[in-house]
């Protein structure tokens, strides 16, 4: 009887610990500590030993299941604290997948900037930036045009104070590079330009990229040459080009030079307007008056000119065809690109 208890001891701290969940905790209570488990059955024998050796023996049947009872017991309480944290999904389920975070993409506007860039400074033109606030003197003055002209109603000028403006062209670049470098110069300027407009085909906000060459002997022709190199690069093909004769009190003679418009194949449309061609830059030879104004000769030099508007060269290389989804920050429209 003592062996025995003994071993039940043993055999019941030994499945105890194997243990794995709430299910098999049961059953252990079942087998041993039930009414018709080991130790009543044990108990229950206790009747059949001799008389003087009940006392030691009985004494020792309690202590081994109330031992036993006291770990089960310990053991049950964990066992239904880990059920209740999986169940509650509280605790970290480590073998999920981890979160992957969604790579973000360059702005086409950005993408269409910096291939303007390479491809200008692929023809030998370095980059020069200036501010986005701008003073009237560089936006209109040095540009050949005074107070009072009226060039000045076609801009939409937002006004910051009485002579300081957001710059609404990056021209003002023109008169900045030519005062600070003597020729020959081949410069571009990138970015970003104002005006109180807004419609599908204008923002308030837009970019342009200025260019300035300035050399002896230059001439229209080289102009031509120069915007026919970039749109054959930017667009990878032949595309048609119009100059149209125009006037900007900076350059003489002036054009504004279209592209046939690839959204309707110059068949006419919305974004275009019905013409079958579509606007993407200002240019022509620069104003003798501008070259007086920083100091260069203009019986000895000649140069060009030109602004390009970003937005319209991504609208049609990418066939979008309202402005305003550049700036919506919509990430199903922008991660397209
Ligand atoms: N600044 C002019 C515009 O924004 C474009 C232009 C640039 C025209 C350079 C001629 C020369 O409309």
């Amino acid at each position: 009887m003592e062996n025995e208890l003994q071993s039940l001891e043993a055999e019941a701290k030994k499945s105890l610990s194997n243990l794995e969940d709430v299910k098999q905790l049961e059953e252990f209570r079942i087998q041993y500590l039930g009414r018709k488990g080991q130790f009543s059955t044990i108990m229950r024998s206790l009747g059949s030993v001799p008389a003087e050796d009940k006392p030691r023996l009985g004494q020792l049947a309690n202590s081994v299941k109330s031992e036993i009872e006291k770990l089960f017991e310990e053991k049950s309480q964990n066992l239904h604290r880990q059920s209740a944290q999986a169940s509650s999904g509280s605790g970290p389920d480590l073998t999920l997948p981890g979160r992957c975070p969604a790579p973000g993409t360059l702005h086409p506007i950005t993408k269409v900037m910096q291939e303007t860039c390479a491809i200008f400074e692929s023809l030998g033109f370095s980059v020069a930036e200036g501010p986005d606030v701008e003073v009237d003197y560089y936006n209109f003055e040095a540009l050949n045009i005074p107070a009072h002209h009226p060039a000045r109603d076609m801009h939409d000028t937002f006004y910051v104070g009485d002579s300081v403006l957001l710059r609404t062209h990056t021209s003002p670049m023109q008169a900045r590079v030519m005062e600070s470098q003597d020729p020959p110069l081949r410069v571009i300027a990138p970015g970003k330009v104002y005006r109180c407009d807004s419609d599908i085909t204008h923002t308030p906000m837009f970019h342009q990229v200025e260019g300035v060459l300035v050399d002896k002997g230059i001439s229209f022709a080289d102009l031509k040459g120069i915007l026919t190199v970039f749109t054959q690069k930017m667009f990878d093909k032949d595309l048609a080009l119009r100059f149209r004769p125009s006037f900007f009190p900076f350059t003489e003679p002036s054009a504004e030079v279209d592209i046939a418009c690839v959204m309707c194949n110059g068949v006419g449309c919305r974004v275009c307007k019905k013409t079958g061609w579509l606007e993407i830059l200002g240019s022509g030879m620069i104003d003798p008056e501008v070259f007086k104004k920083v100091g260069y000769d203009p019986d000895v030099y000649s140069g060009f000119a030109f602004g390009l508007g970003i937005e319209r060269i991504a609208m049609l290389k990418y066939g979008i065809d309202d402005i305003r989804l550049f700036y919506e920050n919509d990430q199903r429209f922008l991660s397209q690109f």
